[in-house]
């Protein structure tokens, strides 16, 4: 079918469906659709067999529903109607919801069912839930719906209950840090993450509070600030206290939007003295905490996991993580695996913190550069294989990081963006060695050139990855660790390493792993000292949500914001 997807911006979600109904057989086109007048000019453009919008706040105008069939992912099961449904959902702490695909009608939400699909609530942030649960589910739903008009059938009129909400708004979302529990605090910010955050006084300042995780082991008095750690602030709860890894400003109207950006960051200079406290080492078994990096083992098989907001990854996350790698690489296993947890891998740089930077270029290059220490760790490790398990998504310098080990795994439902050029970087993270080795140089070319998003199956086609794990977000850290221990138990392992070390030194001889670095972050210094490149019109607009700049339909940032065949 020829398929035309229109949504309000180039999300996760809608990249998801993209790539599942291309893998399909599908002709599928997207447009980024500001409201109703660009969805019409979209479809006159296109004149698809059908419309479906994975992410639209605008509204279908109604001579385009009545002249095509145009379906709408709603988050949300049959009978839910309102803009923030999932919002709803976590703050009123439900443990299973839904996604509906709708014919679009006259009112917004109330159309006829061409599918609906149930999942599980974890206990995780919107965002995260948005990515994974929601997102398989919408998959589902929206595979079906369109198998289902193909096939000439006909939806369903909603019935049973229904439930309108308006938009929950900031008064809804205030924490009382006087009144209320770890829980009830937990749920207020999950249901905000990682937008809109929720609105906060603190140290004497308006914020956005952003993420929040469970600390059983600190009491302190109501709201107060206990400690910090890798960049996140404590505070006490009436019955505990909670983990707050971002914060950002709240500006005036007509000022620009502030940077989200790690707690300690954005408070600098208001902070009192507070002990940072190290992660526990080995937590007791339903002890909560929250660390971003964690270590552990399971009998030859060693397990490095990160979870960084936003898949982004500061100078100094990055500096944290390569210590924990180096030793993690000083223990006696012979399997390491790096990632396995749920949602986001790594995006790359953290274009946040570079935003806010004193000097933008410099901080790029100090970034650049811990990225890409990280990256030779792991393409120089040479006594045992590592492995990336990707569970969410990854982007940019952060497919590239998982392309450092010797084998790539990523979830079923993995989206892979393996490119730079819509940030307007050339790339680094010695891609230029571990891409074309991986597909080749020509697609390697072709997938930086074009700067598409790839499903997980496309990726293990093309050899992007070596294997897909089929599981629910939830089950991948436990089915990586069982398929890792699987590999370490295999009796090849041994010569395997030893042929992996034999073609490390090689390859050195031929085309030694410094001069990849030094091409690369020459091209990448040019673009960082240059004002009037386009990767800072780019980071700037990604940082504070604002149009993307208007640039040649060849340039950088093209696609990004209007229109992609594909
Ligand atoms: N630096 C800082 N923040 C980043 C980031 C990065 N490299 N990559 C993603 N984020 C943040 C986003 O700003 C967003 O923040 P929000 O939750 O406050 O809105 C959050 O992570 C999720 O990203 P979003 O863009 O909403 O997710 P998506 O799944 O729709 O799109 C990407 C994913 C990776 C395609 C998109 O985020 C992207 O292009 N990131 C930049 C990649 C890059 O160029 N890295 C630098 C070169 S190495």
């Amino acid at each position: 079918m020829r398929i035309l997807l229109v949504a309000s911006s180039f999300n996760s979600l809608t990249q998801r469906v993209l790539v599942e109904l291309r893998d399909r057989g599908h002709t599928v086109s997207v447009e980024v659709t500001p409201d109703g007048a660009a969805v019409r000019q979209a479809v006159a453009r296109h004149a698809p067999d059908l419309v479906v919008a994975p992410m639209l706040k605008a509204v279908v105008p109604r001579d385009v529903w009545t002249a095509h069939r145009c379906l709408i992912v709603h988050p949300g099961p049959v009978g839910d109607r309102g803009p923030t449904s999932l919002d709803h959902a976590i703050h009123d702490g439900v443990d299973e919801w839904g996604v509906t695909v709708l014919q679009a009608d006259e009112e917004m939400d109330a159309g006829d069912v061409w599918a609906s699909v149930a999942f599980r609530v974890p206990e995780v942030g919107k965002s995260d839930l948005y990515r994974n649960e929601l997102s398989d589910a919408a998959v589902t739903a929206v595979l079906l719906a369109v198998e289902r008009v193909a096939a000439g059938a006909t939806p369903t009129p909603q019935t049973g209950e229904i439930r309108a909400r308006p938009a929950l708004r900031q008064e809804a979302r205030r924490i009382s840090w006087e009144e209320d529990t770890t829980e009830t605090v937990l749920r207020t910010l999950r249901a905000a993450d990682s937008q809109p955050g929720v609105r906060d006084r603190l140290l004497g300042a308006e914020w956005f509070l952003h993420g929040g995780h469970a600390e059983d082991g600190l009491l302190g008095r109501p709201g107060a600030l206990l400690a910090t750690r890798a960049g996140a602030v404590c505070r006490a709860t009436v019955d505990g206290a909670v983990w707050i890894p971002e914060l950002r400003a709240r500006t005036g109207p007509g000022r620009p939007r502030a940077c989200k950006l790690p707690a300690t960051m954005a408070l600098a200079g208001r902070l009192p003295e507070l002990p940072e406290l190290p992660a526990p080492a080995d937590p007791a078994p339903g002890f909560r905490t929250w660390s971003d990096i964690r270590y552990r083992e399971e009998g030859p098989v060693g397990v490095l996991s990160f979870a960084f907001p936003g898949g982004a990854m500061s100078t100094d996350q990055c500096r944290r993580l390569l210590d924990a790698y180096e030793t993690a690489r000083t223990r006696p296993t012979s399997v390491l695996v790096v990632g396995g947890q749920r949602d986001f891998f790594s995006n790359g740089i953290h274009l946040n913190v570079i935003e806010a930077a004193a000097d933008p270029a410099a901080e790029s290059w100090a970034n650049i550069n811990a990225m890409n220490d990280l990256v030779e760790a792991v393409l120089t490790t040479t006594d045992r294989l590592v492995v990336s398990a990707i569970g969410g998504n990854a982007a940019a310098g952060g497919v590239m990081l998982a392309l450092a080990a010797d084998e790539v795994w990523c979830r079923s439902g993995s989206v892979l963006n393996p490119h730079y050029r819509r940030m307007g970087l050339y790339g680094s993270e010695y891609w230029t060695r571990t891409l074309p080795g991986k597909v080749g140089g020509a697609l390697a070319a072709r997938l930086t050139e074009e700067a598409r998003p790839v499903s997980a199956a496309a990726s293990l086609d093309m050899g992007l990855v070596d294997r897909v794990v089929d599981c629910g977000p939830g089950e991948f850290a436990a089915e990586i660790t069982r398929l890792a221990l699987r590999l370490a138990s295999r009796d090849g392992i041994q010569p395997r390493v030893a042929a992996k070390k034999a073609e490390h030194e090689r390859r050195e001889a031929v085309s030694p792993l410094a001069a990849h670095r030094e091409r690369e972050l020459s091209r990448m210094r040019r673009i960082f000292d240059d004002p009037a490149a386009s990767y800072h019109a780019l980071r700037r607009s990604f940082v504070r949500k604002e149009d993307p700049p208007a640039l040649s339909p060849d340039g950088p940032g093209a696609g990004a914001g209007g229109s992609a065949d594909c």
